[in-house]
């Protein structure tokens, strides 16, 4: 496994191994990888010649008052990981190779970033695609690989690989849980045994909403009810969102037609650390 911190550098290497015909699979991350990252790297291995990874934190995604600063990085037991699943090579480039002085060009969206996610972190969508289509500029893979975990961005990214006609395919792989049913996220690592405990709560209320769903319900704000309810039952959180949403355009739902299928997602507050899950009914 080859640790290259450079652009060009990386670029060299991967132009050698696509002259001689070999397929390139890529998996961009922020480090910190648990096993939700070493599917999709799995996949990758599976599906392609050539295996690379990018760990990068990218400050143009989080807001102010965001956790980049304390975001986790464990840079050599992602190393030791990265090794048991095949990675080829691991791009780490520094804040100054994706931004060097006198950077100045974005990649911005539409409608799709104004929900979710994107209502409640403004710019965050914008720091993603414009990170993630450097990363494809610079690693040019035949696929890239992303969690259903971020629905929206990998539905976002998506779309601008559409709308900008770029050279790959996007696979969405499903979502990691730890045993409670907790979606695996780096930011599990900031709850206190307490909060721990009651993030079980956010896939107890997804799952008792296709509980409902599939039972006959229709109206989502009784779903988004009961969801409220179990969630508060763990603890008392403040809520950022919970939606049930067309899965292909995040539009809003009010009443769920016969077979229609639909996105139930969330964003919850334990303690101060935001956690995002979500289930396709
Ligand atoms: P990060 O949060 O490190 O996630 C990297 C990839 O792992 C994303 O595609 C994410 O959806 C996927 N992932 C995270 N948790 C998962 C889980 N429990 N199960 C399955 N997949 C999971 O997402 C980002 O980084 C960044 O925004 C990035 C795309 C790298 C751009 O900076």
């Amino acid at each position: 496994m080859q640790i290259i911190r450079n652009i060009s550098a990386l670029k060299k290497v991967i132009r050698r191994a696509k002259a001689k015909g070999e397929t390139v699979g890529f998996v961009p991350t922020m480090g910190a990888l648990h096993e939700g990252h070493l599917s999709l790297m799995r996949q990758s291995r599976k599906d392609n010649d050539l295996m690379v990874v990018s760990i990068f934190v990218n400050p143009m995604q989080f807001g102010p008052k965001e956790d980049y600063k304390k975001y986790p990085r464990t840079l050599a037991e992602d190393v030791r990981r990265m090794k048991t699943v095949g990675v080829d090579i691991v791009f780490v480039p520094d804040v100054g190779q994706i931004y060097p002085e006198g950077f100045q060009s974005c990649v911005n969206i539409g409608d799709l970033a104004d929900t979710l996610c994107g209502r409640s972190r403004p710019g965050h969508f914008k720091g993603v695609l414009t990170v993630v289509n450097k990363l494809f500029n610079i690693v040019e893979p035949d696929v890239a690989y992303f969690g259903q975990k971020d629905y929206q961005q990998a539905l976002i990214i998506g779309q601008m690989v559409h709308d900008l006609d770029m050279n790959l395919r996007i696979k969405v792989m499903p979502i990691v849980r730890e045993k409670d049913g907790l979606a695996m996220s780096s930011r599990n690592a900031y709850l206190s045994p307490n909060e721990r405990s009651r993030a079980a709560g956010l896939n107890r209320a997804l799952n008792e909403a296709k509980r409902l769903i599939r039972g006959g319900e229709t109206s989502a704000a009784r779903i988004t009810g009961a969801m409220k309810r179990i969630i508060n039952w763990y603890g008392k959180s403040k809520i950022d969102y919970i939606a049930v949403v067309e899965p292909e355009t995040l539009s809003d739902i009010k009443t769920i037609k016969t077979r229609q299928k639909v996105l139930v997602a969330l964003a919850v507050f334990i303690g101060r650390t935001r956690l995002i899950d979500n289930i396709l009914v």
